[in-house]
């Protein structure tokens, strides 16, 4: 379904990107990690088609079904928000905070589906919030962004991403800003939605313990530094027998569920 074939990127003609590849079929999670700067947000951007001013996909090529995302002739745009959709780090920072979820949300909906009334993009919000496990759905329609939490905001992220269940989801570290305990409950709830429907995700993380726990035996993580691939592999290739110490390092760094000292790692969560 999606093929990243070795793909370099650069800044204002400065290389942050080497020969990246990577293939992705249906239903399958690819996940991110590496630390702050490796490259992460450079490659969904680069899928998206939304990297920022100056950033450029140099060589290679991303297919989606066959067919080049980065070829001119609106492909990528008629995927993106319907087939292929994002969360970012904060979706609080992205809604625009004057207006009403249910209003952003309905117009969102509208906006994809042309032939979507006012009172059935209502609906399906509501049912797609609920899906997310967000309490009281209808109120959270009338509230506005601040008035939510961080992972209530992010929960309504998610729901919105994944409203038109998307064949791509891409996740730049959706949990991150959020603490522990709702980190593995959004992270729950993304699984869900994705065993349901058979989203293919790339999921970004600096949190190994998170990339254990989105992936299956059939999946895998690809490691990251400065720009290139460092090792890849399956969760248990990874976790288990990991060649790099970079790799180790970071294995070492996943915080635990329930505070240091209960020995409970997040991955066996
Ligand atoms: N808009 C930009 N302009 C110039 N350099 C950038 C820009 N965005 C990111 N970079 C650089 O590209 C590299 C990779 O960044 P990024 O993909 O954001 O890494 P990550 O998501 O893993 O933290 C970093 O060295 C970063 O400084
Ligand atoms: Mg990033």
């Amino acid at each position: 379904m999606l093929k990243v074939d070795k793909i370099s990127v650069e800044y204002d003609g400065k290389r942050v990107l080497e020969d990246f590849s990577l293939e992705l079929g249906a239903g399958q999670v690819a996940c991110l990690v590496g630390e702050s700067g490796s490259g992460k947000t450079t490659v969904i951007r680069s899928i998206l088609g939304l990297l920022p001013e100056g950033g450029e996909v140099t060589q290679g090529d991303i297919l989606f079904d066959g067919r080049s995302l980065l070829s001119s002739g609106g492909y990528a745009e008629s995927l993106r928000g319907r087939d292929i959709t994002m969360i970012f780090q904060d979706s609080g920072a992205m809604i625009d905070p004057v207006s009403t979820i249910g209003r952003q949300f309905v117009e969102y909906i509208r906006t994809q589906d042309r032939k979507a009334g006012k009172r059935e993009a209502q609906a399906r919000a509501i049912n797609m919030l609920r899906q997310m496990r967000l309490p009281d759905p209808e109120n959270v329609m009338h509230s506005y962004p601040f008035q939510l939490s961080g992972g209530m905001r992010q929960r309504v992220g998610i729901a919105m991403a994944m409203c038109f269940e998307p064949r791509l989801l891409l996740a730049d570290e959706p949990t991150s800003a959020l603490d522990v305990t709702t980190q593995a409950q959004i992270v729950r709830q993304m699984m869900e939605l994705h065993t349901e429907r058979r989203t293919s995700i790339i999921l970004v993380t600096h949190n190994l313990g998170v990339a254990a726990y989105m992936s299956g035996p059939s999946d895998k993580i690809i490691v990251m530094k400065s720009g290139r691939i460092v090792e890849q592999g399956s969760r248990e290739k990874i976790l288990r027998c990991p060649a790099q110490d970079y790799t180790r390092e970071l294995l070492a760094a996943i915080p635990t569920m329930e505070g240091e000292g209960s020995g409970q790692k997040y991955v066996y969560a």
